[in-house]
This record gives C-alpha cells, sequence and structure tokens, in this order.
C-alpha cells in the first residue's frame, strides 16, 4: 500500500558534526535514499544558530534558517532531525515537533535518558514515530535490533564498552603502559573528550548510553541517574600491569542485568578476561555484548562516535520514517511496557572483585586478612603476594558476593594494624561467575 505522497521533507535541527554528516549523506546519496524508501526524501529547511558560520556542507540560501521554531512548526515539514544535543531547548523543540504532527529522530542520549518517558509520551499521544538509533554507540545499530530482532528473546544482560574516549584512554595504557594523564593528553590532542572531558572520563556519557540500553533489554524505563557510576581517572600503570599478569585487561565496562524482577545497572572500570570477546575491543570503538536466554550472547562492534558512523544511524531512522510516510506504517514506539524498572540496590549486585593491600609481612597477617574475608562471607578466589623485607602486597580476587558485604570487608580491613593501605580495588566482570 502507498499513501500516494511523492515526497517527504525534513528539517534538520543543528548542523555540527552529526547533523552537518547528516545533511551530507541526505544530499550525496539522495537518488538511492529516495529508492530505498520508495519516496523521494528532500532536506528541505536546516536551523542553525550561527547563520554566518561556515559550513561543511552546501545548501542553497533557502534551506538555511536560524530560527528553530519556525523549522517546528512549518506544516511543510514531515521529519524533525534533532542533532542540537543536550536537554534543552532539544526538549521543548522535539515535544512542539510531536504536537504538530511531525515524526522525530534524535541522537540526543542527554535528553533520553533523563525525560525519555516525557518526550516518548508526547510522540505516542500525537502518534508520530520517534526513532534514536544514533543515540548509543553512533554507527552500532543496536536500538532496532533490541527492539525488534531480539522482542522474541529475553535478554538477561547487556554489557557494553560505550565511551570511545576512555577505551581509547585504557588502550594506551594498556599498550604502552603510559599514565591515565599522559592518555588523556593524548585523547585531548587528537579531539576525543567531549568538551567537558568529565562526561567521558566519570562514566557520565556511557551511564546516559546504559540507561538507555538498559530500559530496552528490560522492557521498563531506566534513567541516567539508576545507573552506579565510577570513572576512569582512578585507574594507575600499576592495575594495568598487574591485570596484564592475571590475563585480564581493564575496561570502562556498562553493565546492566536483571534477575528476579530487579535491574542493576552500573558503569565502572573492571578487569575482563582477555578471552572475553570485549577484552579485544581497542582504540576508538566500542561494541555492546547482549546475553539473550534464547539467543546466548551476542556482540555488536563498531564505531561508536563522529560524524558519518552517526550519521549512518540518523540517516537510517529517516529511511524507516520515509518509508512508513509512504506505505502509511508506523515504527514501534516506545517498548518500556512495564513502566519504571525496579532497581535493586546497590549494594545487594552480586559482584566480584581484585583488591590490593599494602601489608606488614609479618607471621599471622595473611590469616587476620582472611579472616576479615570469611567474617563477611565474601570467599577468595585467589591471592597472590609478592615482596619481601617489612611490608608485602597481597592482590586478591574474591568470589561472587554482594556489593555491601564486599564494602563492609574492605573498611575493615583499613581498620587492621597489620594493613597499611588498599591501594586498588577493582571489579572483576566477564568470568563464569559474574
Ligand atoms: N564522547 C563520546 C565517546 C562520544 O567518547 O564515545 C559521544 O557519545
Amino acid at each position: 500500500m502507498t499513501t500516494g505522497r511523492n515526497a517527504v521533507r525534513v528539517g534538520l535541527l543543528g548542523c555540527g558534526i552529526v547533523g552537518g554528516a547528516t545533511a551530507r549523506v541526505l544530499t550525496e546519496q539522495a537518488a538511492t535514499l529516495s529508492e530505498r524508501a520508495g519516496v523521494r526524501i528532500d532536506l528541505a529547511k536546516v536551523a542553525v544558530r550561527d547563520l554566518s558560520k561556515p559550513r561543511t556542507v552546501q545548501l542553497p540560501d533557502e534551506v538555511w534558517t536560524a530560527d528553530a521554531w519556525s523549522v517546528v512548526k512549518d506544516p511543510t515539514i514531515d521529519v524533525i532531525v534533532e542533532t542540537i544535543g543536550g536537554v534543552e531547548p532539544a526538549r521543548d523543540l522535539i515535544i512542539e515537533a510531536a504536537r504538530s504532527g511531525k515524526h522525530i529522530v534524535t541522537a540526543n542520549k542527554e535528553l533520553l535518558s533523563t525525560l525519555g518517558e516525557k518526550v516518548m509520551g508526547a510522540a505516542e499521544q500525537a502518534g508520530v514515530d520517534l526513532l534514536f538509533e544514533g543515540s548509543v554507540a553512533g554507527g552500532i545499530p543496536i536500538i532496532r535490533p533490541m527492539k525488534e530482532s531480539l522482542a522474541g528473546d529475553r535478554v538477561t544482560r547487556v554489557m557494553g564498552i560505550v565511551n570511545g574516549t576512555t577505551n581509547f584512554i585504557l588502550t594506551r595504557m594498556s599498550e604502552t603502559g603510559e599514565t591515565f594523564e599522559a592518555a588523556l593528553g593524548e585523547a585531548e590532542r587528537l579531539g576525543y573528550p567531549e568538551l567537558d572531558p568529565s562526561a567521558d572520563i566519570e562514566g557520565h556519557d556511557a551511564a546516559a548510553k546504559l540507561a538507555i540500553l538498559a530500559s530496552l533489554a528490560f522492557n521498563a524505563r531506566v534513567v541516567a541517574s539508576d545507573v552506579e557510576r565510577e570513572g576512569i581517572s582512578k585507574v594507575t600503570p600499576e592495575d594495568v600491569a598487574a591485570a596484564h599478569e592475571l590475563g585480564y585487561e581493564i575496561k570502562l565496562l556498562a553493565v546492566a542485568e536483571e534477575s528476579e524482577g530487579q535491574v542493576s545497572a552500573r558503569v565502572n572500570p573492571a578487569m575482563l578476561p582477555r578471552l572475553h570477546p570485549l577484552a579485544a575491543v581497542r582504540d576508538v570503538f566500542n561494541a555492546v555484548f547482549v546475553v539473550g536466554a534464547e539467543a546466548g550472547e551476542l556482540m555488536f562492534l563498531g564505531r561508536g562516535a563522529g560524524g558519518g558512523p552517526t550519521a549512518s544511524a540518523v540517516v537510517g531512522d529517516i529511511v524507516e520514517i520515509a518509508r512508513n510516510v509512504a506505505t502509511g506504517g508506523r515504527a514501534t514506539g516506545c517498548t518500556c511496557y512495564r513502566d519504571k524498572a525496579q532497581m535493586r540496590p546497590p549494594h545487594e549486585a552480586n559482584v566480584r572483585y581484585y583488591v590490593v593491600l599494602s601489608v606488614l609481612d609479618q607471621p599471622g597477617v595473611l590469616a587476620a586478612v582472611a579472616g576479615v574475608f570469611a567474617a563477611h562471607e565474601i570467599s577468595i578466589a585467589s591471592v597472590r603476594q609478592e615482596g619481601i623485607g617489612e611490608e608485602a602486597t597481597l592482590a586478591l580476587i574474591t568470589h561472587v558476593g554482594t556489593e555491601g558485604r564486599h564494602d563492609e570487608t574492605f573498611a575493615e580491613l583499613e581498620t587492621l594494624d597489620s594493613v597499611r593501605s588498599i591501594d586498588s580495588r577493582l571489579r572483576v566482570v566477564g568470568t563464569a561467575e559474574a
């Protein structure tokens, strides 16, 4: 069935890295995209803040405007593509676009991971499509597979490397032995971090992406503030070297899982066995590892940021909407039919730890340390002692236990006279146990 439409008119908000690449693909590939969609796709308007700024894409003068509101209200526009980013004014523009009957494509992870319910509710109410493939892991197709291809499965875990900047830094630290600061400097030189690097380094960017992935995986809304978060700035070259010796890589992992009706979601640096497929994800690459009850383990790998990769996702969404406009179809709407996720209290999450202690090298110290673990019902999987003389280093890996019991164990260890300091503690993920 077709609706007899011969063109779908697109209004693009923002023409930065992602918007500019989107405009480029829409114009360069216009004929092919129109064939794929079954209807012509016209880039009708592009709203930018500063009309005098030089642009990478050449478009007729009448396409450009500085008034985003006139684009969302324009009755001749069918699809609004929001690439401004951030919560405001993107939220108000998207809600107004929905109310004006326009379909929406957005790559805005900040907005969806905080006010997703509001913007998706506005789209649902208005009967328009809202697609967001570009919001997580740039060019990796992950939203549609989670929403549609895995709709017949039960996802139990999603685990990903979803921040390219931190993966670049940790790759440098792993391959050259350099410090976090030196690797961050290199990332900055190459222009990888966000304007505010703490968005990457402290895990905010990964937490926003994980909230979106977890909402799709478990059909229940998870917001960015539900995600437990720790960044990578405390990872040292010594941690990396010790991880290597034990057969691990350190990665900033975003992990969400569901058990007994409760969801747990966290972003933190973690030791991952070298043989795990995610351990081989280097440089700025992203990857999402999904465990389905039926499908088993799946991995999606690719470039998680940048103009071209994100435009690939955004334009794919535009083509899907254009097909729907042409045929009178609809995209899959919000899949959070269970509404708000019931989050597992963080101290009840089941985790494993690698912990390094500086201890006095005296009789009974190992027994005292082991006694503290035993008292809190945390089982030790392995212990290594290094150093001779007055002080030694103990590196332990635990079996699975709750975060709360691990916290209590570490707090009590710090009170022992024989323990000088806890030098490092990192979660261990991706083993048969956790
Ligand atoms: N700053 C992000 C990253 C890209 O380094 O992966 C945008 O989400």
